[in-house]
């Protein structure tokens, strides 16, 4: 059903409250989340995103009883990504040569994933407008790889919003549709969780574009993103908070992470751990074993951190299958301005932890030179090497 969001401005998405992963199972969905779609009602109706294939046809019925299909003047894609362009083909099985207006990349992305079937594209860049009537009207901002090279914003005059489609969403279910009406821990938890996991490799473009979006001067009372709580109350907060995430961000956070196979390295993870919060009282300390734990929420505790411990023992001349495929995910990510140290057990060979400082090198971790290296279980001379490592990782 549709929502008035401010004017004649609706939202016609989807909550989606029974979602547990997304992108595949590559993204973890702990509460919920939603895919956002708004509807334009000024002398032109324009429909802005749409839903999630499996949600097709619900939202083409949802929003025949708002209104008459035929009405709607165009269709702004900010995004080609299925979640957003999903119910494109019903909804234009019944409405075709509807105007589409979306970047060159999407034309690419969109035909490269429905294929060729003869929609009416206009293709816009940054700085075009859309008059919409009313005195109002649209103005595109491309968001270039921020995630996908398609990416894009819309902008809307008069009402001063802005559909930032994935930029400044949450996978976050929130029925009163508002930041200010959501669980602040929860809205914020789930925002730094999407930058960590989809947006900090691009940290770099996001930097810059925030600049550029605040040289056009454009009045934002509410972002409407694709994901997630709309920011109506204090909108450029999350602003505040991408700027920060985008500039190599740390909190005093060290965040260790292991996996084990008799329980060696575990005790040195551990460990690590106690001695972290003696030598620094006020360091947070986290401590997983990424074969159990949520890689996502791991992750999101990895670029809250200053620094971070990697353990794996010694298995096949290599290190355990876990922890190469988390060091693989964390590589993805490109976190910046991290230091990593490196610990591990063997029985004979011992590779563990020279592979394992050689993984985080490429991460882009500056690896120190400490590490913990025991033949065995660890005995007390062993350990006796933590508070050097956990020193040189907090100094
Ligand atoms: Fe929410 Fe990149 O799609």
């Amino acid at each position: 059903m549709k929502k008035n969001i401010k004017g004649n401005v609706s939202w016609v998405g989807y909550i989606d409250w029974e979602l547990e992963s997304f992108h595949g199972d590559d993204y973890s969905i702990m509460n919920g989340s939603s895919q956002n779609a708004y509807l334009i009602e000024e002398e032109k109706t324009v429909l802005v995103d749409t839903v999630w294939a499996p949600h097709r046809f619900e939202f083409v019925e949802n929003l025949e009883k708002e209104i008459d299909l035929h009405k709607i003047d165009c269709i702004i894609a900010n995004h080609g990504e299925v979640d957003h362009s999903g119910a494109l083909t019903a909804l234009l099985d019944t409405i075709p040569g509807t105007p589409i207006y979306c970047t060159a990349n999407a034309v690419n992305s969109l035909e490269g994933q429905y294929s060729k079937r003869g929609w009416n594209f206009h293709v816009v860049k940054t700085g075009d407008e859309l008059d919409i009537g009313n005195g109002k009207k649209l103005i595109f901002v491309e968001m270039r790889m921020l995630h996908w090279p398609d990416s894009m914003a819309t902008y809307m005059t008069g009402d001063n919003i802005l559909f930032s489609n994935d930029a400044f969403g949450q996978h976050f279910a929130v029925e009163e549709m508002y930041n200010d009406k959501a669980n602040q821990c929860l809205l914020m938890k789930e925002a730094i969780k999407y930058y960590a996991n989809i947006l900090n490799p691009f940290s770099p473009l996001v930097a810059k574009k925030l600049q550029e979006i605040a040289a056009l001067n454009l009045p934002v009372e509410i972002i409407a993103p694709s994901h997630g709580a709309i920011w109506r109350e204090n909108p450029m907060q999350i602003v505040e908070r991408y700027a920060a995430w985008a500039d190599a961000y740390q909190e005093n956070q060290l965040t260790i992470a292991y996996d084990t196979m008799w329980e060696g390295t575990a005790q040195i993870a551990h460990e690590i751990a106690r001695e972290a919060a003696k030598q620094s009282p006020d360091t947070v300390v986290k401590l997983f074993n990424v074969a159990k734990a949520d890689k996502n929420e791991v992750m999101t505790e990895v670029f809250k951190s200053k620094a971070i411990a990697v353990g794996s023992p010694t298995v096949g001349n290599s290190i355990l299958s876990s922890v190469a495929g988390w060091l693989e995910f964390l590589k993805q990510l490109k976190f910046k301005n991290k230091r990593a140290a490196a610990f591990g057990c063997y029985g004979w060979s011992g590779e563990s932890v020279k592979i394992l400082k050689e993984k985080l090198s490429e991460a882009g971790f500056a690896v120190v030179d400490s590490e913990v290296r025991s033949q065995w279980n660890p005995q007390d001379e062993d350990l006796a090497r933590v508070p050097e490592l956990v020193k040189a990782l907090l100094a």
